[in-house]
């Protein structure tokens, strides 16, 4: 059973490199408690986002997709000191639920929760002068991924980084046909993320605690050379 093989590596790369603390454990307890659904970034992927934010020395984080904050508190933990994370969701119920973990967190000065539809709040951020945004991590309504993914660009400069999740789905992401509104939505935004002269764009399958996933990376050149 590959997929039971790839969960305990998974489990036990996490274990080395993401160990769970009481933070993070009280986020994924008031998501569970509250009935949400349990598809937060893993640990391992969470710890990818802290490297990403790192690497990129980021100051100015963009979320489309908070649930319970899980993803929200690793990035806001790779950020350089002083940085801000803007994290946008549209359900009330999730958004109470973060934003009391973002004070248990000791981030509620760090992370700035925006309730309501992120094509509603993209164009007011964008409106108030907000960006370039360093790190956008793309995680909300798939349908909407398109829309995302041109705001994300639209937010960000020479040498950010986009990032996008959950663009393999148990492999669904390679049925042109699909009539699943969720895949057609990831497929759009991956070809337009690979047709577009402002990037230079690349996908990574991930498979473990999640099952078979992925993220797909795009870094912004508009025209630079990196
Ligand atoms: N990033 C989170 C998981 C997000 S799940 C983590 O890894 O921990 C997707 C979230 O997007 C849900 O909370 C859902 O309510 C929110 N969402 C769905 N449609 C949205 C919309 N139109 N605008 C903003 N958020 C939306
Ligand atoms: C779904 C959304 C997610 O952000 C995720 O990580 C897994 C699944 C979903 O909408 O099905
Ligand atoms: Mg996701």
């Amino acid at each position: 059973m590959p997929l039971d093989q790839w969960t305990q590596v998974d489990r036990y790369f996490a274990d080395l490199f993401a160990p769970a603390d009481p933070v993070l454990t009280t986020v994924l307890e008031s998501s569970r408690a509250a009935g949400l659904p349990a598809i937060n970034v893993s640990p391992n992927q969470g710890k990818l986002l802290l490297l990403l934010a790192r690497l990129l020395n980021a100051r100015n984080i963009l979320e489309i997709g908070t649930l319970a904050g899980y993803s929200t508190i690793w990035l806001a933990r790779g950020l350089a000191p002083g940085g801000r994370v803007v994290t946008l969701e549209v359900d009330p119920q999730c958004a109470e639920i973060a934003q009391k973990n973002f004070v248990h967190a000791g981030l509620a000065e760090t992370i700035e929760l925006r309730l309501g539809p992120a094509l509603d709040t993209l164009p007011k951020l964008a409106a108030e002068g907000h960006g370039p945004f360093d790190l956008v991590f793309i995680d909300a309504d798939k349908p909407s991924n398109p829309a995302y993914w041109e705001w994300a660009l639209q937010l960000t400069r020479p040498g950010s980084l986009i990032v996008a999740d959950n663009v393999v789905r148990d492999g669904a992401v390679v049925d042109a046909q699909s009539v699943d509104p969720k895949v057609q939505g990831t497929r759009r935004m991956l070809e337009l993320m690979a047709a577009d002269p402002r990037v230079s764009a690349t996908a990574l399958q991930t498979v473990g605690i999640k099952g078979y996933d992925g993220f797909a990376i795009a870094l912004v050149t508009k025209g630079k050379q990196f």
